[in-house]
């Protein structure tokens, strides 16, 4: 067995209000992710999905309580100085925020963000930055890669602000992809044709994945294995056909049979 790239154990998130009760988002929950697999969490919406990827580098509001303990490539990051951590963020973790949009520069253009970031993480500098960034946009299927490069995000469609979103994590060159609903907004085809770039670049740089998702059809497409979560915590665990074909919790077959509800739908692909 080789040595999981992340190691979460025992984790839990909660969230202060105002004087009133604490919000349990997150309870105990454990699980790793071993170099090259694809790990999804599903569940629905409000079960904690989000809250475990913010957890595990200290993105959460200083309203969240966190505890548990969470290794990545050795380093455990609930306990780490600010300096490692802003290394491991953005560098050997990438994030593919939930909300696209929101998680790009708006005054910026799309080729001085992906730079930016190319030459954050990378030895990678001035042309040669420049062509990484161009190289990073065709790999996602940006066409005109090169004029591209000159817009800014609210040029973008929704794909294109997802697909960039991609490449400028992927272009950190990260060990670990952590993408948070990454195709929830777009339309089918569009889904698709995400997910499959994001198996191909995954299985061609060897990347691991956290997927997050709502949806079992994008799971089963790409995921090794599955963890379920339910009210913030781990329901389920393991191989993805297996979890998928012979459910053992009966949130899991609930959570199946809604998504053959969906896809029994006339207009529904
Ligand atoms: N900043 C916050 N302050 C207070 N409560 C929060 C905060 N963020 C999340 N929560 C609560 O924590 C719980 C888990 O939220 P979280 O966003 O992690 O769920 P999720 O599974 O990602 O949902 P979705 O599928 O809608 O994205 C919810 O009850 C939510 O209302
Ligand atoms: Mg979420």
């Amino acid at each position: 067995m080789s040595t999981p790239l992340l190691t979460v154990e025992n984790l839990s998130v909660s969230y202060q209000g105002r004087g009133e009760e604490a919000v349990r988002a997150v309870e105990g929950v454990s699980f790793t992710v071993e170099p090259g697999e694809v790990l999804a969490l599903v569940g629905e919406s409000g079960c904690g999905k989000t809250s475990v990827a913010l957890a595990l580098t200290r993105l959460l509001p200083s309203s969240a309580a966190v505890s548990g303990r969470v290794t990545i490539d050795g380093l455990n990051t609930l306990e780490a100085a600010a300096d490692s951590l802003r290394a491991i963020r953005g560098g050997t973790i990438g994030y593919v925020f939930q909300d696209p949009a929101a998680s790009l520069n708006p005054v910026l253009t799309i080729g001085e963000q992906l730079v930016e970031a190319i030459t954050l993480h990378t030895e990678a500098r001035g042309a040669s930055a420049g062509h990484l960034a161009v190289e990073w946009l065709q790999r996602v299927g940006i066409v005109s890669a090169e004029e591209r490069l000159h817009a800014y995000p609210h040029e973008f469609s929704g794909g294109m602000q997802q697909r960039v979103c991609l490449a400028m994590a992927l272009a950190a060159q990260p060990a670990l992809l952590v993408a948070d609903e990454p195709t929830t907004a777009l339309d089918v085809t569009v889904q698709v044709q995400i997910l499959r770039l994001l198996r191909d670049l995954q299985r061609s740089l060897r990347l691991s994945v956290l997927l997050i998702s709502h949806d079992l059809t994008v799971v089963e497409r790409i995921a090794h294995r599955v963890g379920v979560l339910s009210a913030g915590r781990l329901v389920e665990l393991g191989p993805t056909d297996q979890v998928l074909r012979q459910p053992q919790h009966p949130y899991t077959a609930q959570l199946l049979q809604y998504r053959n509800m969906i896809s029994l739908r006339p207009n529904h692909q």
